[in-house]
């Protein structure tokens, strides 16, 4: 089976790649993604002279480099987006153009090459802020920032092209990832790498807002099983059921690093800051028999190893894209 992957230069895309292609030595993938800020050869830089794996770099919203890249797949598993919410506070204009429009182009070459499957990946922030309890794949769409909005317009026109067309397409909406290859402006990594240089921590408002946190390969898993066992016209919810508030997170980060508290600084609060992501996995769990392999704990140290071995990674990025945005919004330097 050929697949088209889009984003997979990303984080969660180049992960994903590497474990599609490693577990299923019959597959081929053929990556694209326009390598905006976020998307970086270095993070599959192992799969060089890997016959299976054909990166193009092209925009999703180029229709003829989608349709003739389609014609050659028999499916599309679609990661690329513009995923920062502080970016899209600051700049929302590329969220609509690729997370809508963009898939909007996907869906029609999709549908003109009756691909097997269309699998769109989402968020859990589509469904808002939850105050208690957890949000099912039934509960109604209430994004807060820019970046929710844009991924909630996708969902819909996913879903709209499978009632309407009969399009075979899955959405997942998941909860906060973490790992390796994590751009540096989320708040793991650029927790971690500003507590390896000494640099102050930024916590917004609080710093008591929950986010559930899921390892990376537990989210490529629940993918696989999405992609090989799920229904078409589904959605599935995808989450460790784990929430922890962020000063949570980043006391682990010090505590790990043996770095003191004195470097958390409380800066200006996100507009719309979501006060808590909570969703129910247990569709996934019921039907697809998808469970989380990884406990926060191990692979939370695992991942703070991994920034602690790959300096020039995360500091060639640092170097640029990351301290020029932190600066337009808080105006100030880090
Ligand atoms: P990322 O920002 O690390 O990577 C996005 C990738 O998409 C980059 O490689 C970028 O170059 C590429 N891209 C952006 N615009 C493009 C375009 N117009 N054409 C082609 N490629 C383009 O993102 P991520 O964190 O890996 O997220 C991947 C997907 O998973 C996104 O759809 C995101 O909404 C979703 N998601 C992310 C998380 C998370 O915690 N990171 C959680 C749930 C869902
Ligand atoms: O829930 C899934 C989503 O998780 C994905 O869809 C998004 O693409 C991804 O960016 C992420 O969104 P969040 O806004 O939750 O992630 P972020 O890492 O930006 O922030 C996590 C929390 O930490 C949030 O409450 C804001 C806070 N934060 C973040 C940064 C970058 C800080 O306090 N300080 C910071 O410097």
């Amino acid at each position: 089976m050929n697949i088209l992957v889009t984003g997979g230069a990303g984080f969660i895309g180049s992960n994903f790649v590497r474990y599609f292609l490693e577990k299923y030595p019959a597959y081929s993938i053929i990556n694209l993604d326009k390598l905006t800020y976020a998307g970086n050869l270095e993070n599959l830089s192992d799969l060089q002279g890997e016959p299976r794996h054909r990166f193009v770099c092209g925009d999703i919203g180029d229709s003829d480099l989608v349709t003739q890249l389609s014609e050659e797949c028999d499916a599309i598993i679609h990661f690329a987006a513009e995923t920062h919410v502080d970016r899209s506070i600051v700049d929302p204009e590329a969220f609509i153009q690729t997370n809508v429009l963009g898939t909007h182009v996907l869906l029609e070459a999709s549908r003109k090459h009756a691909h097997r499957l269309f699998l769109h990946i989402s968020t859990d922030e589509v469904y808002g802020s939850c105050p208690e309890g957890d949000f099912t794949e039934d509960d109604r769409l209430n994004p807060s920032s820019p970046y929710s909005a844009s991924k909630a317009g996708s969902d819909l026109l996913v879903a709209s092209y499978h009632k309407t067309y009969g399009l075979p397409a899955i959405i997942t909406r998941c909860s906060n990832n973490y790992g390796p290859f994590q751009f540096p402006e989320k708040l793991i990594p650029l927790m971690i790498s500003n507590a390896l240089e000494n640099k102050p921590l930024p916590i917004y408002g609080d710093g008591l807002n929950i986010r559930d946190w899921l390892y990376v390969l537990d989210h490529c898993e629940a993918i696989d099983r999405v992609f090989h066992q799920g229904t078409a016209g589904e959605i599935y919810n995808i989450g460790a059921e784990g929430g922890k508030t962020n000063l949570d997170i980043v006391k682990f980060v010090l505590n790990t690093l043996e770095k003191p508290t004195s470097l958390i600084q409380y800066v200006k609060d996100r507009p719309a800051h979501d006060r808590r992501y909570a969703v129910n996995p247990k569709k996934i769990k019921d039907e697809l028999g998808w469970q989380p392999q990884y406990s926060i704990e191990t692979a939370l140290e695992e991942t703070i190893q991994w920034y602690c071995h790959h300096p020039d990674w995360w500091k060639r990025i640092k170097s640029g894209a990351y301290r020029h945005m932190y600066e337009k919004i808080y105006g100030a330097s880090l």
